[in-house]
Parts: structure tokens; C-alpha cells; sequence
């Protein structure tokens, strides 16, 4: 212990308040797992200003934000629209729209929400959340998305607005609705009009305050050859036309 406290002061003073935070943490939350600091993205300085116009950088969703970003380059090649179902105040539907100002290909970003907050929870939802939960002004995510680009947002409690972009094709997808029936409208109706390279996300894949979502994913892809890469962070993705191993059984 003293060599690795004297390693620490010479080589990585900054990792002093993390080593007392993991003490703490095993205490307080022992299931927790702390992850290194040392994370280049952590200092983008175009991510952070990002992060502060939506109040999010102290807050627990900046893994899957930065994930977004990054999954957003897979589709240079890919012609489609995009789409998002689930916006709330606009934060996921800002980096897509970032990503389309710079596609080769021309793309209107569809942006799916009541906007009058979720839908009523199934049984197979659990207790997590309740109808009405995350309501926000059309106005506030019109504002926040304004002068990003070419954005449809379309109210309408899912799947009522779909038949407007059944002509469409669509090079990405971002589904965060929390729920299992809207989550099982999303896929069933993108999935058709994703093209070979085409990314799903969904944002709820994995949490366990979401296991309708995941329940309604799986369901959809069992028969299918994508299946969903869970992240670490929460939250999971699929390439159309790549093929998805099931995860090996470790030993
Ligand atoms: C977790 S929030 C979305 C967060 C957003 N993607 C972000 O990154 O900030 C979930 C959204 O799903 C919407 N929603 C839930 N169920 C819905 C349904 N059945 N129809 C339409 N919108 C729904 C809610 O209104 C809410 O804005």
C-alpha cells in the first residue's frame, strides 16, 4: 500500500481524489465501479460546451452522449434521413443534426415525441416510470434545435406520425422512449427501411429502469441476423446487414 500511495503522488497526483473516492465507494456503494479519469474526451472543449447548453455535464448520461457522437460517423456512407423517437428537450436530436450538416448525402431529421411526456407503462415496463413522466415544451426543444438544420418534429404519441416517412428510408435511428410498446413501434416500423450500414441505437438497452425496452429489441431482432452490442454505459446499437454473434459463454 505505501509503494502504490508514493507511485501515485509522484506520477498522478490527480488520481489522489479518485483513490479516496474508491474507498468511500466501497463503502457507500459497493457495487459501484469507478472508471479511470485519465479520458481524453473528458477534455473536448466542443463536447463540453455541448454538454453545459443541455445542463448535463455533472450529470450521469455523458457516456451515452459521447457514444451517440461517435456511432453518428458510421453512416458517412449511408444515404437516408434519420430519425429520433423519444426527444425530450432535444439533447440526442442536437448531435444528429450536428452530424447530418456535414453528411455527404442531404438528410431531414425526423425528431417522434408526444412531447406531452411517456405513454402509459406496461406491466413488463415495472415500476420505474409513470404516464406523463419527462413532459417538455415544443417550444423549448424548437428553440434548442433551431439553426441546426433541416428538423421535422413530429408530435403525435408513437406510432401515430410513422405513415408520414413510410416512402423514406432511414440511415439512422435513435430510440430512447423508455417503454416497451412505443420501443416495439419504433423498430418494427424503422427496421423495414433501414438500408445495408444503416445504425439503430437504442438509448434504454440494458437498464434495468428500462426492461421493456430491451425486452421488446431482443424480441424483434430473435429472428434476425443483427442483434443488439450492448455498451457499458447503458444503452446499445445495431448495423443492418452486419451480422451479430451471440455473446460467447465465458469460462
Ligand atoms: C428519455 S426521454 C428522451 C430523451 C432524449 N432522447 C435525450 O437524449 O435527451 C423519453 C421521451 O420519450 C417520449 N415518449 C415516451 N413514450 C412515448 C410515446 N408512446 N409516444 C411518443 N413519445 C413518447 C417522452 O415524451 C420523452 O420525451
Amino acid at each position: 500500500m505505501k509503494r502504490f500511495i508514493k507511485k501515485v503522488l509522484i506520477t498522478e497526483r490527480s488520481l489522489i481524489p479518485l483513490w479516496l473516492l474508491r474507498k468511500i465507494g466501497r463503502i457507500l456503494l459497493p457495487r459501484y465501479r469507478f472508471k479511470w479519469i485519465q479520458l481524453d474526451w473528458w477534455d473536448n472543449q466542443d463536447f463540453t460546451r455541448y454538454l453545459q447548453r443541455y445542463d448535463e455535464l455533472q450529470r450521469l448520461n455523458t457516456d451515452r452522449r459521447w457514444m451517440l457522437y461517435q456511432l453518428l460517423r458510421l453512416i458517412e456512407g449511408i444515404a437516408g434521413d434519420t430519425a429520433e423517437c423519444g426527444v425530450y428537450k432535444g439533447a440526442s436530436s442536437h448531435l444528429i443534426l450536428c452530424a447530418n450538416r456535414t453528411a455527404a448525402y442531404p438528410r431531414t431529421h425526423f425528431a417522434f415525441d408526444s412531447y406531452a411526456g411517456l405513454s402509459q407503462p406496461d406491466a413488463i415496463d415495472g415500476q420505474h416510470w409513470s404516464s406523463g413522466d419527462l413532459s417538455v415544451s415544443l417550444d423549448q426543444v424548437r428553440s434548442n434545435l433551431a439553426r441546426l438544420g433541416k428538423v421535422e418534429l413530429m408530435q403525435g404519441w408513437i406510432p401515430q406520425r410513422f405513415p408520414e416517412v413510410a416512402q423514406r428510408s432511414f440511415a439512422f435511428i435513435h430510440v430512447d422512449v423508455d417503454l416497451y410498446q412505443p420501443t416495439l413501434d419504433s423498430i418494427e416500423f424503422f427496421y423495414p427501411r433501414m438500408p445495408p450500414g444503416a445504425v439503430f441505437v437504442c438509448d434504454d438497452y440494458g437498464c434495468s429502469t428500462c426492461p421493456g425496452a430491451t425486452a421488446a429489441i431482443d424480441g424483434y431482432l430473435a429472428d434476425k441476423p443483427e442483434k443488439m452490442l450492448a455498451l457499458p454505459d447503458g444503452g446499445g446499437f445495431f448495423i443492418r446487414g452486419t451480422n451479430t454473434a451471440a455473446a460467447a459463454p465465458l469460462v
